[in-house]
């Protein structure tokens, strides 16, 4: 069955960017000058995906307006000659047919992905969480859709982590299988250090079968108080096979301060309009800083 669907939950309060993101959607923070949700969505229309369900919540309404039709912008750029950019701005609303349904409480990402029950209809679909941009020749999800249509069962996208960075991550419990794909026998949500089964992390992309929503429904509050989707896919791997998939690529926490930066030095690198000017300022800055 082909994944025609996508979820990208962007409920959260984006607290760990405040105060950035007191009145702004941490979504909606650029890397160099696009939103981080605008390169996930890329991701998920390059990959194929045809509708995609954004969970948003109150003070979100800036996702809806950057990925709706702007007339009067349009106009102006029209107007004034600015074609690069109309062009640009037309691309945006065309990616895919975007929906929306809201969060009312913040509950955890299971309880998200379970608002997108109506939405599934009873087809596997696509996951991708806007705090990790993956950049990959082949997108990230393109890869997955690629194993799904092997494997024809739920699939989760992984690397493996440093040991010291298991606790921030689910993590599975699985065996190799070769050819980058494991079969997943159980997985926990943010081990506490040390007790982590494998350093083998779930970074923010799923295709999952329609099954997941009857594992939700009993699936209760785990870590932080909160409904896990890991909780859920545990259940769900004692129900029918569950397989994880090392993707390909370079993937940037942008929830993190650390990741954030790296991934925006590192975007604007690979610029042509601002390579050779920015190169030259970090190379100057370093130096400088290094002689102090
Ligand atoms: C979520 C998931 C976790 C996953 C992580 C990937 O955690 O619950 O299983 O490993 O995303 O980034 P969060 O980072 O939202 O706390």
């Amino acid at each position: 069955m082909k994944i025609r669907k996508a979820v990208i939950p962007a409920a959260g309060l984006g607290t760990r960017f405040l105060p950035a993101t007191k009145a702004i959607p941490k979504e909606m923070v650029p890397l160099v000058d696009k939103p981080t949700l605008q390169y996930i969505v890329e991701e998920a229309a390059s990959a194929g995906i045809e509708d995609i369900l954004i969970i948003t919540g109150r003070t979100k309404r800036a996702i809806e307006d950057h990925f709706d039709k702007s007339y009067e912008l349009e106009t102006e750029l029209e107007k004034s000659g600015k074609f690069d950019y109309l062009e640009t701005m037309q691309e945006i609303s065309n990616l895919a047919n975007i929906h929306y349904v809201r969060q009312k409480e913040a509950k955890g990402l299971g309880h998200a992905i379970y608002c997108a029950k109506f939405f599934a209809e009873n087809e596997p679909f696509a996951v991708l969480l806007g705090d990790d941009v993956v950049d990959a020749q082949t997108p990230c999800l393109a890869q997955m859709i690629d194993r799904f249509n092997t494997y024809k069962s739920t699939i989760l996208g992984v690397q493996a982590v440093p040991d010291s960075e298991t606790s921030k991550y689910g993590i599975i419990k699985g065996e190799e299988l070769g050819d980058r794909m494991y079969t997943v026998h159980d997985m926990v949500e943010k081990p506490a250090p040390g007790t982590a089964p494998s350093n083998v992390a779930v970074l923010g992309r799923y295709i999952i079968t329609p099954e997941i929503f009857r594992c939700l429904e009993e699936t209760t509050p785990g870590a932080g108080g909160e409904i896990q989707l890991t909780d859920a896919l545990r259940k769900l791997a004692k129900k029918e096979s569950v397989y994880a998939y090392d993707f390909i690529g370079r993937r940037y926490d942008v929830g993190s301060k650390q990741g954030y930066l790296e991934a925006t030095v590192e975007f604007a690198l690979k610029r042509d309009d601002l390579r050779d000017e920015f190169l030259q300022y970090l190379k100057k800055t370093v130096a400088q800083t290094d002689a102090k």
